[in-house]
């Protein structure tokens, strides 16, 4: 196919814009730059863009460990959008983490697969690493693992996992607004730190804060099928 079709189907851009970028020199193919936008590739080519390798498939997947300071929509800044390659179109965060919120976060422009997760009735295990400002009360395993009832929503049973008396693991299922914050607030405590460790089966031990991967295909295909996946 022409260099500037496999540039458009990666929702780089309108094809005068690609043609701009190609005619300005910032895309090679194969470790040479190439100016024309007819030249021939395959879906195997080695093709950058400003240096970076592109991956010829329909949608993107990013695993980012965000951190705290950004925001999760498109109509502000800093947002999480400007800390993945920004060239694809249509990227938002799978659900979205508060600005003070660090941790993991999925990126896609799969709209499909964003639907599915959160979608309530896939119920995604979420785990959450908090601190907070008082003593988190004798019986808050119990309190947390059972449904608690808020203004807007009811809570799943949510697990518990203490590990000093100001701070420990929280994991839920749902993703209701300061669902995390609230349902600390509940002990009568303050969250004053939070960090989504784990979604489902994903973890971001291997990323530093501010740091992204992609998702291998293995990961998308596991999180394609289905809730838990554990
Ligand atoms: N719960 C919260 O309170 N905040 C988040 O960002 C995520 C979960």
């Amino acid at each position: 196919m022409r260099l500037d079709k496999y540039l458009a189907d990666l929702g780089i851009g309108t094809r005068k814009e690609i043609k701009k970028l190609i005619q300005a020199g910032l895309v090679s193919v194969d470790e040479e730059i190439i100016t024309k936008p007819d030249f021939k590739v395959t879906e195997s080519s080695y093709v950058t863009l400003e240096g970076e390798p592109l991956v010829y498939q329909q949608y993107q997947y990013f695993l980012l460990n965000k951190p705290a300071g950004f925001i999760c929509t498109k109509d502000g800044s800093p947002n999480v959008l400007e800390l993945v390659p920004n060239y694809y179109k249509d990227l938002n965060s799978v659900g979205r983490l508060d600005k003070e919120t660090e941790g993991l976060l999925i990126i896609t422009n799969d709209g499909q697969l964003t639907h599915q997760l959160i979608s309530p009735k896939y119920h995604v295990d979420k785990k959450y690493y908090f601190e907070c400002d008082e003593p988190l009360p004798a019986e808050a395993e119990l309190i947390l693992s059972q449904p608690i009832e808020f203004s807007d929503f009811t809570s799943l049973p949510g697990k518990l996992e203490r590990l000093t008396d100001t701070s420990g693991y929280l994991t839920i299922h749902e993703g209701k607004f300061h669902q995390v914050r609230r349902m600390i607030g509940y002990l009568g405590s303050t969250v004053t730190y939070l960090k989504r460790t784990e979604y489902s089966f994903l973890n971001i031990e291997d990323l530093s804060v501010g740091e992204y991967r992609e998702l291998t295909e293995e990961e998308i295909e596991k999180l394609k099928g289905g809730s838990d996946n554990e």
